[in-house]
């Protein structure tokens, strides 16, 4: 690689010298530059050109780049020089004025040379490709001890941090007991605590509150020389509960655990002048300190810091919005700027730096128009410093910042509308200040709200006891706009995202700017239609900066290359212009590139501004869509199913191919309720129960079993259910994957209506589709049994329309309508004259099953399919066209149905023995690979099948073809749940392993036979 870089550079170089016909130092220093950026990328530096190196002297140099550690330590330096320059006197003259000598390299497009503590340690001809790989390899080498001690320390931090947490809490809990001035201060502080901040706080938050600001103030006061945080109103009463008992020799023998950390922390923080990057380091510490500290919180908080170049195209956007709508800019008198989420303070800082040119201005808006608030105390202690930091940076003197209120944002409701008396009753004195700052706020109109709010949709397990709490309010107000104005079945619309926008735009003043960066769903998902619809009204324009990356929805994607902020959903940028007066707003847009990496979106955010992007207008249609806007017969066609049929009383009403639909089980403890082996499923289930019914009602549910909300509440019913053997069913869990399950009315989260579908022992089949608002490719599948809610994915859900659905005592009935069937033989069977094959409702079944598989229809109707249940069209006029389409459907469900009983294919099976493993006495290696190139399927380290043809990898479902769908189900996996890890987890792949190899087989045939039919017809006429 490295060879690879330095033969790009030398052939840039000669490009750029005949292009550029020069040696000039800005024409040639590019390649350089493009090398050092290329080389420093693989060692995970980042490279930053003209870096501010500050002096003792206030007197500001900038050096050509610089290569940062990911904590903004510096790694080394480059200075270009021209080629006729004297080398050697120029960097004579650079040492003079203070330049790094570290580990810096000076160049001049035909001369490199090292410099390493303090000494040249080589130099060579930049054309002697060989010399130059030595001298870059040197380079890169070079190690700061800083760094290597901080790493280590950070590694035993995780170690060393728990022992300490604990000594803490039972210290503070022999204080609680014996210490009376402690129990007094903390009484003290907890009511003002509650009075000041939030009423629900307890004795166990102030706890933790102040152990955690025993942890940091540490870190935070030497980070940056100032004691400045001893006069912010909260730590000041902090620091007063922590003086009744944790001084002197016993805060330094507790603390001394850390003292490696703290001080690793000090000689990394020693080597950074640059004050920008000083801000970078201690968000990263804080980052880290955090989600080893306590990684729950830090997750339903959101706690991570927003990139520089977002931050940056935000300010700049916001800027251009209020100069284009209000012919005001930020900086501008009366322009009231909030960042309601502002965590380590990246926001305020930014804006800080945006106005650094006019400092007239600077200190009023300081003082008066710049707001923040912050729920945790951690954030809101490293706000304060950084805000101040960097105001006393652009000054030169230190002022506080008065306007940061600690303070929960989504509870400040409506108090910025009551007159100031109201709210200081309801804030009470924890600080006078802390009420006075959230008067001051709630007294302006504010003008420009922006941030990074926090994500945490939903809780993902009920035994983390991780829940996000309600907001009455704000939840309200999204109940009365964007849930009221919504068709989707099931709104989750009480993220943390929602509330803020909903939080935002109630709070703006009638005419402002509202910035916001967000995950990206509500740019086409079906739930948020009426939050499109609602913000389209309440705003007058709004610009969407979509930055992709939405893992789930494209598993080419990766968390930490494409997305900016590394993780699995989507982001996106958006500015909401408010205008007094206006009528329905304007909706533009722009998208960066699928698979642009994360790295490329923020350089070009970067560098780009909203004001010269090309942004295309979007007209929504008028379900409510932005994006993807079809214009087809869609419309037109058969409806499969709807909500209005579903719940019809009347058979004329019945206008739908199928009358009963429902989502698949969603079970909510999938490893408890599905099993390979009907004997350990048995007796994991057995165990459940008994752990179930020897509960107490005691509200502290016990752990050893998975509880839920749902599971919760029917135990406080009283519900109970007895171990039956008789539940023991099989189900579809994955395609062509149907472990068994214990069918529970109880322990099923939600059942949907597999009682109607598939009660016990009845027959029954039916067709398995994605639901509408799937962001995974499309899947239809007929299944024999109850499907799973996440069939095809495990973030999307996936809905089942049967042959026949069972009424309570057991009658069968058919499902397909008389409606559709009417439909059918008025299109097909119109004329009395000939006596046809009549048309049936289960040859219907088939045909609408043939086709959902027909390309050409995924094709034509793929947006459609994304948004809404399919709708079935017509094709051709004959009888004979509808037989054939019949029988396509038929062939394909009994391949489908009965894939465990088709005729196995052919594969070849070759068997090596792994001699590595035997003498080792263990089992052959399990590997489930499939090589689509190769036609082959390793199996493990022995076993392997070849032949598959390529018409099998063909077939696919979602984002899987068939075979990997069986592969990825038969690997060993390491249970979640840690009862099931400890009790139950006795899957064992090599017990599996004949069973697998036959099942590959005949889906083999299964993927072989459908992709022959498929094609056939793609070549029919319709
Ligand atoms: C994504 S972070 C903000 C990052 C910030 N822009 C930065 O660069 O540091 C979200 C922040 O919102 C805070 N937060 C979460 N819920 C909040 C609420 N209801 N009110 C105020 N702040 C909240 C979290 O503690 C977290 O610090």
């Amino acid at each position: 690689m490295s060879q690879v870089l330095i033969n790009q550079y030398l052939a840039q170089l000669d490009v750029l010298r005949k292009v550029g016909g020069t040696h000039r130092e800005s024409v040639v220093r590019e390649a350089f530059k493009d090398l050092l950026k290329g080389w420093g990328k693989q060692h995970d530096l980042v490279f930053i050109p003209e870096y501010k190196l500050e002096s003792a002297t206030r007197d500001t140099r900038f050096v050509d780049g610089a290569l940062l550690h990911e904590l903004r330590v510096p790694f080394g330096y480059w200075e270009a020089k021209d080629a006729k320059d004297d080398l050697d006197a120029e960097i004579e003259f650079k040492f003079k004025r203070g330049y790094p000598q570290d580990n810096i390299i000076f160049e001049d497009s035909l001369h490199a040379v090292l410099i390493q503590h303090r000494a040249e340690v080589m130099r060579c001809d930049v054309a002697d490709a060989h010399a130059l790989e030595k001298l870059l390899k040197l380079f890169f080498s070079f190690e700061r001890a800083e760094i290597a001690d901080f790493r280590q320390a950070v590694a035993q931090f995780k170690t060393d941090l728990p022992a300490v947490l604990e000594a803490l809490r039972a210290m503070i809990e022999r204080e609680h007991a014996a210490n009376a001035a402690f129990t007094r201060a903390s009484k003290k502080f907890l009511k003002h605590a509650q009075e000041a901040i939030n009423p629900g706080l307890t004795a166990a938050d102030v706890r933790e509150m102040l152990i955690q600001h025993i942890l940091t103030e540490e870190i935070f006061s030497k980070v940056f020389d100032s004691e400045f945080h001893r006069d912010n109103n909260v730590a000041r009463e902090l620091y007063k509960l922590e003086a009744t008992f944790f001084t002197g020799g016993l805060k330094k023998s507790t603390l001394k655990g850390l003292e490696a950390y703290y001080a690793s922390i000090r000689a990394a923080a020693a080597q950074i002048g640059n004050h920008h990057e000083k801000q970078t380091f201690l968000k990263v510490i804080y980052e880290n300190f955090y989600k080893v500290y306590n990684a729950k919180a830090a997750d339903r908080l959101g706690v991570v810091y927003t990139p520089n170049e977002i931050v940056r195209f935000m300010i700049d956007g916001a800027d251009w919005l209020c100069e284009k709508h209000f012919g005001r800019n930020l900086i501008d008198r009366d322009v009231q700027i909030l960042d309601p989420a502002t965590g380590t303070g990246t926001f305020i800082c930014e804006l800080l730096e945006h106005f650094r040119g006019t400092p007239a201005k600077l200190a009023h808006k300081y003082k008066e128009e710049l707001h923040a608030n912050e729920v945790a105390i951690l954030p809101y202690y490293v706000a304060n410093l950084n805000i101040e930091a960097t105001y006393a940076a652009i000054t030169g003197e230190y002022a506080e910042f008065q306007n940061l209120c600690f303070v929960d944002t989504l509870d400040n409701v409506g108090l910025h509308t009551q007159a100031h008396g109201v709210t200081a009753d309801l804030f009470g004195s924890v600080s006078e200040e802390n009420v006075a700052r959230i008067k001051r706020q709630n007294g302006r109109k504010i003008s420009v709200i922006i941030g990074n709010p926090p994500y945490n949709a939903n809780q993902a397990n009920e035994n983390d006891n991780n829940k996000n709490r309600e907001y009455p309010e704000v939840d309200a107000r999204i109940r009365q706009t964007y849930i009221a104005e919504s068709t989707a079945q099931k709104t989750k619309l009480y993220d943390m995202y929602a509330r803020f926008f909903r939080w935002a735009s109630d709070r703006l003043d009638a005419n402002g700017v509202l910035a916001f960066v967000s995950n990206r769903s509500f740019v086409e998902s079906r739930t948020f239609d009426g939050f499109r619809k609602v913000v389209a009204q309440e705003f007058a324009e709004l610009y969407v900066v979509d930055l992709g990356g939405d893992v789930r929805a494209n598993p080419k994607l990766s968390g930490t290359k494409h997305n900016v902020f590394g993780i699995q959903t989507g982001v996106a940028i958006s500015f909401l212009v408010k205008r007094k007066g206006s009528k329905g707003g304007r909706v533009f847009y722009a998208r960066r590139p699928e698979l642009e990496t994360a790295e490329e979106k923020l350089a070009f955010l970067g560098s780009a501004a909203l004001s010269r992007l090309a942004l295309e207008e979007v007209r929504p249609d008028a379900k409510q869509n932005w994006l993807n806007l079809t214009s087809n017969d869609f419309e037109t066609l058969l409806p499969i199913a709807s909500k209005d049929v579903k719940g019809a009383t009347k058979p004329s009403q019945e206008k739908a191919i199928f009358k009963l639909f429902s989502l698949g089980i969603s079970t909510n403890r999938d490893e408890w309720v599905y099993g390979d082996d009907p004997a350990a499923l048995a007796r994991r289930m057995r165990f459940f129960t008994t752990n179930y019914d020897a509960q107490r009602p005691t509200h502290d549910y016990d752990t050893t079993i998975k509880w839920s909300r749902n599971l919760k509440r029917r135990f406080e019913q009283g519900r109970r259910e007895t171990f039956d053997a008789e539940r023991l069913t099989r189900a579809a869990y994955r395609p062509f994957y149907s472990p068994h399950l214990y069918d529970s009315d109880l322990f099923i989260d939600e059942g949907g209506s597999k009682a109607a579908m598939f009660p016990l022992g009845k027959p029954n089949c039916a067709i398995c589709f994605s639901d509408a608002g799937s962001r995974t490719n499309y899947v239809v599948l007929a299944v024999g049994g109850i499907a799973d809610l996440h069939f095809g994915s495990s973030i999307d859900a996936y809905q089942q329309v049967p042959l026949y659905r069972y009424d309570e005592a057991g009658n069968r009935i058919d499902n397909i309508t008389d409606w559709a069937l009417a439909e059918f033989r008025k299109h097909y069977q119109p004329g009395r004259g000939r006596k046809p094959q009549p048309i049936t409702k289960e040859a219907i079944f088939h045909f609408v099953y043939a086709v959902l598989h027909d390309p050409a229809y995924r094709e034509k109707y793929a947006q459609n399919l994304k948004r809404e249940f399919p709708r079935i069209p017509l094709h051709g006029d004959s009888d004979t066209v509808f037989w054939q389409w019949a029988a396509w459907g038929e062939a394909l469900m009994a391949l489908h149905i009965g894939y465990e009983q088709v005729a196995p294919f052919a594969l070849v099976r070759t068997d090596v023995a792994d001699e590595k493993v035997r003498a080792a006495g263990q089992s052959p290696k399990c590997l489930l690979k499939s090589d689509k190139e190769t036609g082959r399927i390793l199996i493990d380290s022995e076993t392997m099948l070849s032949g598959v043809p390529p018409d099998a990898w063909a077939y696919l479902l979602g984002n899987r073809c068939a075979i990997d769908w069986v592969l990825d189900q038969y690997k060993e996996k390491k249970p979640r749940d840690p009862t099931i890890r400890e009790k139950f987890d006795t899957y064992r792949f090599a017990d599996h392993k004949e069973k697998l190899i036959d099942l590959l087989m005949r889906v083999t045939t299964v993927s072989v036979e459908t992709a022959r039919i498929v094609m056939a017809m793609t070549s029919r006429s319709r």
